[in-house]
């Protein structure tokens, strides 16, 4: 019965091993005698932490058939393997709070230690598998963020191999309410975004100025769910199928968002996905996209990983090794590609949030619709803030609060920001509010007729009269909800 493990640090600490109840002190990195621990079990473990002579580390294991499980590591009776704490972030209402806790910890310690190809491998794929399954699309491909599957999706778009190949300077329409990884790609590849106003009551895309900017230019849609609210799929779907237009879903946002029992970001070519860190799920860094097509597949693999067959499908790769026979296939390079892969560890990380996202999404939505019934059912903020309206049909998993003034209090929204930072609430604008008023819009020459002051008066309104705040995927207490709320009390109640 031997737990042999490996810590750089045991000459300079006391190590004790805690399995199934017993503790046993461990000399030199081994220790005998652990009752009722399988005896085939050899086992090891890393530890990180600087320490001194009179710490204390005790290992806590259990035996679970052939296998040790790590249940904690703890120095001197503290757990290091807990909610990692937001020790940099002191804010009493974060914008995000950790979604990972002692299980994803020890599982990825347990990975790291295990000496497993921490690069791209099974854990992606098994990852990418279980993702395409959840959401109901047939394919996903896991990369390194958000705003790359954005590039990937948009890449695809221009690639020479795309069976509906966009020309340099297509049109693609993309709401003026976004995020600037939802606008950067389709510049990146050679094709014109062109701004679509929004509906400021759902924050989404307005149908109606969508058919107006439709050109014998427009070859896309890059439509993007505001916030986890969906936008109006009716409606868009019947615009896209009567024009030659292809839809990617920026779904960065919306993770778990349901419109008439499908996941946004299955509806249209691509669907794309971030798992950054304050997102409804994380691999810390990390994005997905998903598609329907097994050659739209295939190209996206070959965009994410230099352009080379080595992760395509086997029809694929055999196509090519028997046109080209005099290159290695190990190094086959079909496509032009960028390197965006994941490591393997944020595929191991999404498989356990992916199993997490439904409760972490309902704990939001429980904490949302707390907040919001205070709010509604105050005399004064009742008739001063609003929320966002929910498209029909449709389940939003909802990204964060966001809140409008009515109009007389939009002169407000800056110094209710100012108050409401001060207080200890992060706060942000509603994504970056009308994207076409950023700088590069200005400074760019080919851009600039974008900051005209009429275009884009609703995405205007979002920008000036609303803001928002954080949503933890854990319950918040009475005493969470009422402070928060009474933060926006104090601050209309001598008028703003
Ligand atoms: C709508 C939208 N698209 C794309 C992204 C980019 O995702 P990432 O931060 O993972 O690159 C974000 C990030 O917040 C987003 O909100």
């Amino acid at each position: 019965m031997i737990l042999e493990f490996d810590i750089f640090l045991e000459d300079r600490c006391e190590v004790r091993v805690e399995c199934d109840g017993h503790v046993t002190t461990a000399i030199r990195g081994k220790i005998d005698g652990i009752q009722r621990m399988p005896s085939s079990i050899i086992d090891h473990v890393h530890s990180f932490a600087a320490v001194e002579k009179r710490d204390v580390y005790v290992l806590v294991v259990s035996s679970q058939d052939e296998n040790v499980v790590i249940r904690d590591i703890r120095l001197n009776g503290t757990s290091l393997m807990g909610k990692p704490s937001n020790l940099s972030n002191a804010c009493r209402y974060p914008l995000t709070t950790n979604q990972y806790d002692q299980e994803e910890t020890l599982l990825l310690c347990q990975h790291i230690a295990s000496g497993k190809k921490l690069t791209m491998d099974v854990m992606v794929q098994k990852f990418e598998k279980e993702f395409a399954a959840r959401v109901g699309a047939p394919y996903a491909v896991m990369v390194n963020s958000g705003s790359s599957a954005n590039l990937l999706a948009c890449a695809l778009l221009t690639n020479f191999l795309f069976s509906k190949k966009l020309s340099p300077g297509d049109e693609v329409l993309v709401p003026a309410v976004c995020w600037s990884t939802s606008v950067w790609p389709i510049l990146q590849v050679g094709l014109r975004p062109v701004f679509v106003d929004v509906r400021p009551e759902t924050l989404n895309i307005d149908e109606d100025d969508l058919v107006r900017k439709i050109t014998s230019r427009t070859r896309a849609l890059m439509l993007v769910h505001v916030m986890g609210n969906c936008a109006n799929m009716d409606r868009i779907l019947k615009i896209v199928e009567s024009h030659p237009m292809l839809l990617i879903e920026d779904t960065c946002e919306s993770l778990g968002s349901i419109y008439r029992n499908q996941w946004l970001g299955t509806f249209g070519l691509c669907g794309t996905y971030s798992f950054y860190y304050s997102h409804h799920m994380t691999t810390i860094e990390g994005g997905m996209v998903v598609c329907h097509d097994p050659a739209v597949h295939d190209l996206l693999l070959s965009l994410r990983a230099h352009g080379w067959t080595r992760q395509c499908s086997e029809a694929t790769q055999q196509q090519y090794e028997k046109q080209f026979p005099a290159i290695d296939s190990r190094y086959m390079f079909y496509n032009e590609g960028y390197n965006v892969r994941p490591m393997d560890i944020q595929g191991l990380l999404g498989r356990i949030q992916l199993r997490k996202l439904e409760a972490m999404n309902e704990t939001r939505v429980r904490n949302y619709n707390r907040f919001r019934a205070l709010i509604e059912t105050d005399p004064l903020l009742s008739t001063i803030l609003r929320f966002p309206q929910e498209q029909e049909h449709a389940r939003a998993a909802w990204f964060g609060i966001c809140l409008f003034v009515t109009e007389q209090y939009v002169q407000h929204v800056p110094s209710l920001k100012k108050t409401l930072t001060e207080q200890s609430v992060e706060n942000r604008p509603i994504i970056t509010g009308n994207f076409a008023r950023q700088p590069f819009f200005q400074l760019h020459p080919d851009y600039k007729d974008n900051t005209n002051d009429s275009l884009f008066p609703k995405a205007d309104l979002v920008d000036q009269s609303g803001l928002y705040i954080g949503l933890p995927c854990d319950d918040w207490t009475q005493e969470d909800v009422v402070g928060l709320v009474s933060i926006f009390s104090e601050f209309f109640r001598f008028g703003g």
